[in-house]
C-alpha cells in the first residue's frame, strides 16, 4: 500500500491522496470487523454518532474510497485526512489538527487480530475517528485543542490530554440514568463499547476542573465515565481552550 499524497488539489481546499489498494483479506477483516461494530453502535452510541455515519456514508459493504470519504468529510465539517504510517510525532500531529486535519493510516488488522491490534489501523483511526469529525461540536473541540496545544505549557498539554481522552476517545453523553458513547476509543471496540452500560461502569457528570485532575490509564480496560448532558456541553471547552490561550 503506497502513503504518497499528490500535491494536486482534488477539489479547492481538499488534497488529493493516492488511492490505497486493499486485498481481499483487508476487505474481509473491514466486512467482519465494522459490520458487527455498526451494529454495537446502533444500540451503544448516541444518535449524532449514527447520523455521522449516515452522513460519511461508512459501510461494512467495503473500506471506504479515501478520496470520496475526504470530500464528504471536507464538505460536511472542513476537515480532509491525510495518510501516515504509524504514530505521528507529537507537534506534527497538533500543527495537523490546528490545520483541520487529521492522520489515518492504511493499515489495517490481520483477521486473526479482529479482538485487539496495538497498532494504528483503520477500525480505529479512519473509521471511528472520522465519524467524530462529522459532527460539528467534536470537530470544533478537536480544532481548538490543536490550535492551544502548540501554544501553551508543557502542564496546559497535559490537560488538554486528559481532556481528550475523556471525551473524544472514551466520552459518554446522556440525560438521567441513559448512557451512550460517542468516544472513538468506545465505537471502535467491540469491548469498549458495552463497559459505559455495565453495573461496574462508573459514570461521573462531566466537569472539566475534574477531567483535568483524572490521569489517563491506557494500559487497562476504561472503567470511569465522563458523562456530557449533550455534546453542545462541548463548547465549556472551547472557552476553556481559549483561556489557556489567553493566559
Ligand atoms: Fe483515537
Amino acid at each position: 500500500m503506497s502513503l504518497l499524497i499528490s500535491s494536486k488539489k482534488l477539489v479547492a481546499g481538499v488534497q488529493a491522496i493516492q488511492e490505497p489498494v486493499f486485498n481481499q483479506e483487508n476487505q474481509l477483516v473491514w466486512r467482519e470487523y465494522i459490520g458487527r461494530q455498526i451494529g454495537l453502535i446502533k444500540k451503544y452510541a448516541c444518535s449524532e454518532i449514527i447520523d455521522c455515519i449516515k452522513a460519511i456514508g461508512f459501510s461494512p459493504d467495503r473500506i471506504p474510497n479515501y478520496n470520496e470519504t475526504n470530500r464528504k468529510l471536507f464538505e460536511i465539517s472542513g476537515w480532509q485526512m491525510t495518510l501516515v504510517k504509524g504514530l505521528v510525532p507529537f507537534p506534527e500531529y497538533i500543527h495537523l489538527l490546528a490545520n483541520k486535519t487529521f492522520p489515518v493510516p492504511t493499515f489495517i488488522r490481520k483477521i486473526q487480530d479482529l479482538a485487539y491490534t496495538p497498532e494504528p489501523d483503520i477500525c480505529h483511526d479512519l473509521f471511528a475517528h472520522l465519524i467524530l469529525l462529522c459532527n460539528q461540536y467534536l470537530a470544533d473541540f478537536l480544532f481548538e485543542m490543536g490550535r492551544t496545544a502548540q501554544v501553551v505549557s508543557r502542564k496546559s498539554v497535559t490537560a488538554l490530554g486528559r481532556l481528550s481522552w475523556f471525551t473524544l476517545e472514551f466520552g459518554v453523553v446522556g440525560h438521567g440514568i441513559e448512557t451512550k458513547a460517542y468516544g472513538a476509543g468506545l465505537i471502535s471496540s467491540p469491548g469498549e463499547i458495552l463497559k459505559p452500560s455495565s453495573p461496574e461502569a462508573r459514570i461521573i457528570p462531566f466537569s472539566i476542573e475534574e477531567v483535568i485532575k483524572t490521569p489517563v490509564k491506557s494500559d487497562i480496560m476504561q472503567s470511569r465515565y465522563f458523562k456530557l448532558s449533550s455534546l453542545e456541553q462541548l463548547e465549556e471547552c472551547r472557552k476553556y481552550f481559549h483561556y489557556l490561550r489567553m493566559k
